[in-house]
């Protein structure tokens, strides 16, 4: 990518470069894009560690090898843009000596991989060195702990950054199979006429990890599933769903449909959500032992638009699950009763979309058994199988249309605020919190909010190579 367009970022400056995003995911997605040829400007990490440039750069090559992408090359071209800087975030000579190492740079993509607690200062920053001039900033979720601080969060941006120059990453809506979804649900013109209330009985979303908080425990012990995936990822994929088409070519009309559904999801009331524990998070690092925060939560909600009024959309995620798949299932209604003696007890017709770690779309219909009777069994067929790993990582998508001035994947403040009005109502920790076994589908409670008659779909763990 060069640096020609007016919209292009001329420097990439990451904050937090010594912490564990950097090393997870940002090394990862720099490296991706060196080997696409697509990173030709500076990338300066910024930190408070007491390294320098060649203790960055050692951490950038462990963080490599580790994702297995370490090769002699892209490290060497890397390594020729990578610059450091040492400073406290509250003392303006880091922000003078980050600008000066920007030089003649007009236009600096700012990523801030650190706690939103220092966003405020960090902007505000910026702003005085002058290094926000003509720049645009990237934040990480969580934007905000509740709709409040969201709001709070998005002013302090605000101050400093028109709401186009301000990037608020939701890594889902990077994933190639959440796309996917989008484009499938517009690209087809046999799904539109069912793809309503007078076709769909139910739409379920299901994300499943079967790991626990993996040394994040004090992040997580404050956040949980509600906070940590629900207002942010699974809401992304029910507005995807759920959204109409958009009225214009281009995301920018994706992203006002989408904001559109989310604002027509009734705030959640605690009677429509089950949160559970798994046995064991009270024993991890930073956990309080009478921690009430949950590892699962499941939901039932609705969309009240004119299309899916009466539709119940159900949302489950969980830690220490039996397996680590993302699935959606949208189920059909079934023909009317006992034409052709059709036997009553098999699945309706559906729609599965698996988006991780493999991507599919199926659809699931029921064919004539071999014999006399008019009896049926379920076949699916799948439309699109995808092996795990094959596709772009979200990371490096996004951050490449961060610096090529693209927001449309990334979440609007309007959209995040009305994913917090969802679930502010549920935050409190009002709600009653069940334990359950690791490697088990949550608490049997999950179970009685799921009214649809298929019950949960329980995601397959992927298949081995
Ligand atoms: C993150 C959450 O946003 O998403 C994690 O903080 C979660 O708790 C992760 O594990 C899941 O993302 P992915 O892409 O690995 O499925």
């Amino acid at each position: 990518m060069g640096t020609g367009s007016p919209r292009q970022a001329d420097a990439l400056v990451f904050f937090g470069a010594t912490g564990d995003l950097a090393y997870k995911q940002i090394f990862p997605a720099l490296a991706a894009m060196v080997r696409r040829n697509h990173l030709k400007v500076p990338v300066i990490g910024v930190a408070k560690a007491g390294w320098d440039r060649e203790r960055l750069l050692d951490r950038a090559r462990d963080s490599l090898r580790h994702h297995q992408m370490l090769d002699d090359t892209t490290f060497a071209t890397l390594a020729g843009l990578v610059d450091y800087v040492d400073g406290d975030y509250e003392d303006p000579d880091t922000f003078d000596l980050l600008r000066a190492k920007l030089g003649t740079a007009k236009r600096p993509l700012h990523y801030l991989a650190i706690p939103p607690s220092l966003f405020a200062t960090v902007v505000g920053a910026l702003s005085k060195s002058g290094c926000a001039r003509g720049g645009r900033v990237v934040v990480e979720k969580p934007f905000g702990r509740d709709l409040a601080s969201a709001r709070q969060l998005n002013e302090v941006l605000h101050a400093f950054f028109p709401e186009d120059s301000i990037y608020r990453i939701d890594h889902y809506l990077g994933k190639e199979a959440v796309l996917g979804l989008l484009y499938f649900r517009f690209a087809n013109s046999f799904l539109e006429p069912i793809w309503n209330r007078t076709y769909v009985s139910s739409v379920q979303v299901t994300m499943a990890e079967s790991f626990g908080v993996q040394g994040r425990g004090r992040f997580y012990d404050q956040t949980g599933a509600i906070r940590d995936v629900v207002q942010n990822h699974m809401l992304q994929v029910v507005a995807l769903l759920a959204m109409e088409p958009p009225a214009g070519y281009g995301h920018g009309d994706v992203r006002d449909e989408k904001a559109k559904v989310l604002r027509a999801i009734p705030p959640l009331r605690p009677a429509n959500v089950v949160r559970g524990q798994f046995v064991g998070y009270r024993e991890e690092d930073g956990v309080a032992p009478d921690s009430q925060v949950e590892t699962f939560a499941a939901l039932r909600s609705h969309v009240d638009t004119w299309r899916w009024s009466g539709v119940p959309f159900y949302v489950r995620a969980g830690k220490c699950l039996p397996t680590t798949a993302t699935e959606v299932l949208v189920r059909l209604r079934r023909p009317p009763e006992a034409v052709l003696g059709q036997d009553r007890s098999g699945a309706p017709n559906y729609v599965r979309f698996r988006l991780s770690p493999d991507v599919t779309i199926s659809l699931g219909a029921r064919v004539k058994a071999p014999g006399e009777a008019m009896v049926g069994n379920e076949v699916e067929l799948a439309l699109h199988e995808q092996a795990a790993g094959a596709e772009l990582r979200p990371y490096e998508r996004l951050l490449g249309d961060a610096l090529r001035g693209d927001a449309s994947l990334f979440a609007r403040e309007d959209a995040v605020e009305a994913g917090w009005a969802v679930v502010d109502g549920v935050l409190d920790g009002s709600s009653p919190l069940y334990s359950y076994q690791p490697g088990t589908w949550g608490p049997k409670e999950a179970n009685a909010l799921m009214s649809d008659r298929g019950g949960w779909n329980d995601p397959a763990p992927a298949a081995q190579p």
